[in-house]
């Protein structure tokens, strides 16, 4: 992803007065007329049927934001760094930053929402769409804890391992390193670009809940996953990465940490807005996750904290 793109990603996803701007100039196909109209506002105005100085003003916005460029004679231009992405073709991503208006109008009809009064768009709960700006971001956030996470692991005999819901394949990628005769299969319902030219990771598109695999595994990751599901969910994604575990073999499952003080900000609103977006999924408490995993009998398990945001279980089968 170009970083202009992924700067009309990050003022979508800000949520702030700006971006309602942004939104609203995208759904009256500002940029496209833009484009066309060679930056006369009257003309825009009257095509849109909008007023001209209510335009004016919000062009003033997208002018200092620096997607618009003035020009001489009061004549307006889109900066051309941002246009194709803003106007109709191949590279357009304005269905994709419109999702973040959705998700908005999510948040705004909580308390609609707590009634079941409220039906949530399905646009609001498909990330596919803006898979890639998302993952880029779930990568930036862990890509520190990469190595201390993968160092808990023991190597004495790991040929093969899973890694579920691996996104951007970063855990993957560094368990290949330490260890060069692993073959690793990632299975995620989503492709993210940066496994393309990956030769050594197995992409599998799949279900946490439900997929088979007809192997078994040394050892099987779910980084950052659990939070994607109901209670009910979280259990059939451990339940089932456990059929696809060999005995003795390891399992590792990260999360955020939290837990019922609650006093972590990031983590009790993270765990609501999951449940909003999608059905009701949430960020559990790490207390419930340790319930669910004493259900499995495994023959060893070991918790770490990584810093005050995550919580990693070592478990063995
Ligand atoms: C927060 S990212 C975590 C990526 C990586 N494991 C990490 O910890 O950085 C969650 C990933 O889970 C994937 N995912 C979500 N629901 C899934 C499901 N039902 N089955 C498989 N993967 C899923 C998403 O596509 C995304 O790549």
């Amino acid at each position: 992803m170009l970083n202009k793109e992924y700067d009309l990603y990050l003022l979508a996803k800000s949520k702030g007065f700006e971006a309602y701007v942004f939104f609203a100039a995208i759904e009256l196909d500002f940029f496209e007329n833009l484009k066309k109209y060679s930056g006369n506002l009257s003309l825009i105005a009257e095509r849109l049927n909008c007023e001209e100085q209510f335009l004016r003003l919000l062009l003033d916005v997208l002018l200092r934001l620096g997607l618009v460029r003035s020009e001489k004679n009061n004549k307006f231009k889109n900066n051309l760094e941002y246009e194709s992405y803003l106007t109709d073709g191949d590279l357009s991503i304005k269905n994709e930053l419109l999702y973040f208006k959705r998700e908005s109008e999510a948040l705004y009809n909580l308390a609609n929402l707590a009634k079941g009064n409220y039906q949530l768009s399905s646009r609001a709960a498909d990330m596919s769409k803006v898979y890639d700006f998302y993952i880029k971001g779930v990568l930036e956030s862990n890509q520190i804890i990469v190595d201390e996470t993968i160092n808990l692991i023991s190597f004495d005999l790991i040929d093969a391992a899973l890694d579920i819901g691996g996104g951007h394949g970063e855990y993957s990628k560094a368990l290949l390193k330490k260890n060069k005769k692993t073959k690793v299969s990632l299975l995620d319902i989503n492709k993210a670009k940066s496994l393309e030219g990956e030769p050594r990771i197995d992409f599998i598109q799949g279900n946490a809940e439900n997929f088979f695999i007809d192997k078994q595994f040394d050892l099987i990751m779910i980084n950052d996953l659990l939070h994607y599901f109901s209670l009910k969910g979280k259990k059939q994604v451990l339940e089932n990465a456990c059929k696809h575990l060999k005995k003795n073999g390891q399992l590792l499952v990260s999360k955020f940490t939290h837990d019922n003080r609650c006093e972590n900000q990031f983590s009790t609103n993270f765990s609501l807005y999951k449940y909003l977006l999608n059905d009701k999924a949430y960020l559990a408490y790490d207390e419930e996750i340790e319930l669910l995993i004493d259900q499995f009998n495994f023959s060893s398990v070991e918790k770490t904290y990584l810093g005050d945001e995550k919580t990693i279980y070592l478990l063995v089968k």
